[in-house]
């Protein structure tokens, strides 16, 4: 193979360097120049035909192509197979990010050894050796009476970092699944940077793109999430792959959620809920259920509320403290909610509650380990904090839905019905909402539904006094 060159871009400008500079010379930006394959006859186009998959495009006739439903390979998991919107697509890229250690690695091994018995699977580890690797489907494997059953005829395993070495074990090996664990652990051995690095994790990342479009194989890649939360810095990945799912949780609380943020094969923001045990990754089908197993019932600061995890409602515990502080700046600790939204919500609590919340810490915590990232949670927000510095305990039977406004006005959430049928399904006998102005639709019958104005007239309701 003829040398590949390799040049160095500014992200910001576009001024192009043999060699990687701290700053950019002409618009002075920092750490701004990134290495890029130059585009010769060897690369890009080339590369599919060289590696022997695939090769030119064809123009074809729009009334020619075949539009039948393109099959899925049918994933065993239904937590999984829901996220992914039922099934892998041949010739996709998906990328499976999360934070070191949330179980990515034991998803994966786990979704392979289930479908490695009739399809063929290549797991490229940079990061465990093969027989850490063994160690863990031993764990994962275990039979009911402990122990491991046969393990499938099509799984393969190796450890490898070099990407032409792994584009020879596909060729020899011709996968239909190919795992890459990780993305920051693979290399393209003629650029100059090191693994991990903007340019190695784009330009490898492409490179499994082509190879995934160009031969059919569906590749997963693992990326680790860095402290900003974006995959190693650079979000292009993001751009490059088709599905994009995060496996988040707090790490010291068993559950995971899988949630999709990009999906070119199905809906976005599905979610699968998991649950970290030593068998592995075990699939919560009924999750509110599961979120509200330690609940404090009776106890001042508990709220219940229901979250919408894309098409999907979650019934969750919400718990509020408010504790003196004798310092100057009363703290405000947000787990699971947004920390903007918790300063919004004791604003509201203090100026038209009259709530003396200025001397006061307010930690939230969601229980479960879930984030909540819609307003709707605001009303179950406030009444938590509420409950916890009057003393009072919320009704055990009573879940609160709605947005905060700033005059401490409520405003309607997206889906409520879908969210009242999952609480009275749970035993929830009434629901606090926002008022309504429109009544387009009836109430499910199935619970009492109270609606509020405001959060002054929700929480006379809410509150055991
Ligand atoms: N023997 C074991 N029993 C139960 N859980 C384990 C065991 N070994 C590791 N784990 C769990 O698996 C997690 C590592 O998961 P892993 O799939 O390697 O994460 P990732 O690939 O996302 O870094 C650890 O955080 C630990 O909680
Ligand atoms: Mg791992
Ligand atoms: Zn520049």
């Amino acid at each position: 193979m003829a040398k590949t060159k390799t040049h160095f871009v500014c992200q910001e400008c576009g001024r192009t360097a043999p060699k990687a500079m701290g700053r950019c010379p002409q618009c002075g930006a920092w750490d701004s120049m990134v290495e890029e394959l130059i585009e010769t006859n060897q690369t890009s186009l080339n590369l599919a035909q060289q590696h022997g998959w695939g090769g030119l495009s064809i123009p074809q006739k729009l009334r020619d192509i075949d539009d039948a439903q393109e099959d899925r390979i049918p994933v065993p998991i239904n937590e999984f197979s829901r996220v992914l919107g039922g099934g892998i697509v041949p010739g996709s890229i998906v990328l499976i990010g999360g934070d070191p250690g949330i179980g990515k690695s034991t998803l994966m091994l786990q979704m392979t050894l289930k479908m490695a018995d009739t399809n063929r699977v290549l797991y490229v580890s940079g990061e465990e050796s093969t027989r850490q690797i063994k160690m863990r489907a031993n764990r994962l494997y275990k039979g009911s009476n402990g122990m491991v059953t046969s393990f499938p005829e099509e799984l393969f395993l190796v450890t490898e970092t070099n990407l032409d070495v792994i584009f020879e074990h596909i060729r020899a090996i011709s996968p239909r699944i190919l795992v890459i664990d990780s993305i920051q652990t693979v290399y393209r051995p003629e650029m100059q940077s090191s693994a991990g690095s903007v340019s190695q994790v784009r330009e490898s990342a492409s490179l499994l793109r082509e190879l995934a479009k160009s031969s059919g194989v569906a590749v997963f890649v693992i990326g680790h999430v860095t402290k900003q939360g974006t995959i190693a810095g650079p979000r292009v990945l993001e751009h490059i792959v088709d599905t994009v799912l995060y496996l988040e949780g707090d790490r010291f609380q068993a559950y995971r959620l899988l949630r999709s943020v990009k999906n070119r094969f199905g809906a976005t923001s599905e979610v699968g809920v998991f649950e970290m045990q030593e068998r592995g990754m075990i699939e919560i089908s009924n999750p509110s259920e599961a979120f509200l197993a330690e609940r404090m019932v009776n106890a001042p600061g508990s709220a219940i509320t229901v979250t919408m995890e894309g098409t999907r409602p979650l019934v969750v515990e919400l718990r509020g403290l408010t504790s003196h502080t004798n310092f100057g700046n009363p703290r405000r600790t947000p787990n699971g909610v947004d920390f903007n939204r918790l300063l919004l919500i004791t604003a509201v609590l203090s100026r038209r509650l009259n709530m003396q919340l200025s001397d006061q810490d307010v930690f939230v915590n969601v229980v479960g380990g879930l984030r909540i990232d819609e307003p709707a949670a605001d009303l179950a927000v406030a009444a938590a904090i509420a409950s916890s510095m009057q003393d009072h305990p919320i009704h055990a039977d009573v879940v609160l839905i709605g947005e905060l406004g700033l005059s401490g006005e409520l405003r309607m959430v997206s889906q409520i019905n879908a969210r009242l049928r999952e609480a009275a399904s749970l035993g929830f006998k009434k629901a606090i909402v926002p008022h309504r102005l429109h009544r387009k639709e009836a109430w499910p019958g199935a619970i009492e539904v109270l609606e509020a104005r405001s959060l002054r007239e929700a929480l006379k309701h809410a509150l055991i006094k």
